[in-house]
């Protein structure tokens, strides 16, 4: 597939086959998503594969559709809230690259934004000042949902003299 077709055929997957994904292949993904821009090349992200302990604490409706793999992305803190923002762009440029190297080897991942609050910051340990930017649900897809269209993009252009 060329990247265009790898981005576009990406789907949000909530549901998962018991397959396990093997740890080479995790990791391979990981390490393509590290060649994500960063600014200074600080490289702020961090990964924390979450087990079944702290996937039960999370209480997830689905229990990230039975994904056999649950990891959560964060983004390190800064000394001003600038830089911050910049940590946070870069590690979701990250997250996109993971999500993509994934989805080229037949992998699918469940993005959620649980992992941000307050109560669940806690059973993650997420230190204080990072951001969590999503707790992810990895495995090989049961269902592969629709795609969702998008609006024109020419909608979203705009120009200035
Ligand atoms: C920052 C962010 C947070 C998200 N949080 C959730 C979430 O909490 N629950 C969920 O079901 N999907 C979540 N999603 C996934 C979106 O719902 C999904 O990307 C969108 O519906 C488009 O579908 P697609 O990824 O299949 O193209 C999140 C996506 C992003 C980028």
């Amino acid at each position: 597939m060329s990247i265009v077709d790898i981005i576009k055929t990406r789907r949000s997957v909530k549901q998962f086959k018991p397959d396990p994904v093997s740890e080479a292949d995790l990791l391979s993904w990981l390490e393509a998503a590290s060649y994500a821009p960063n600014h200074r090349m600080n490289e702020p992200w961090e990964v924390v594969i979450l087990g079944a302990e702290t996937r039960a604490e999370l209480k997830h409706k689905t229990d990230f559709g039975g994904a056999p793999v649950v990891l959560a992305l964060l983004s390190k803190s800064a000394a001003t809230p600038f830089e911050r923002d910049e940590n946070v762009m870069a590690v979701s440029c990250f997250a996109q690259n993971f999500l993509l190297a994934a989805h080229e080897a037949g992998a699918a991942a469940y993005w959620a934004s649980l992992g941000a609050l307050p109560h669940n910051r806690h059973i993650i340990g997420v230190p204080e000042d990072y951001d969590v930017i999503g707790v992810f649900g990895i495995g090989y897809p049961d269902e592969l949902p629709l795609l969702k269209q998008r609006t024109p993009v020419t909608s979203k252009i705009s120009y200035r003299p």
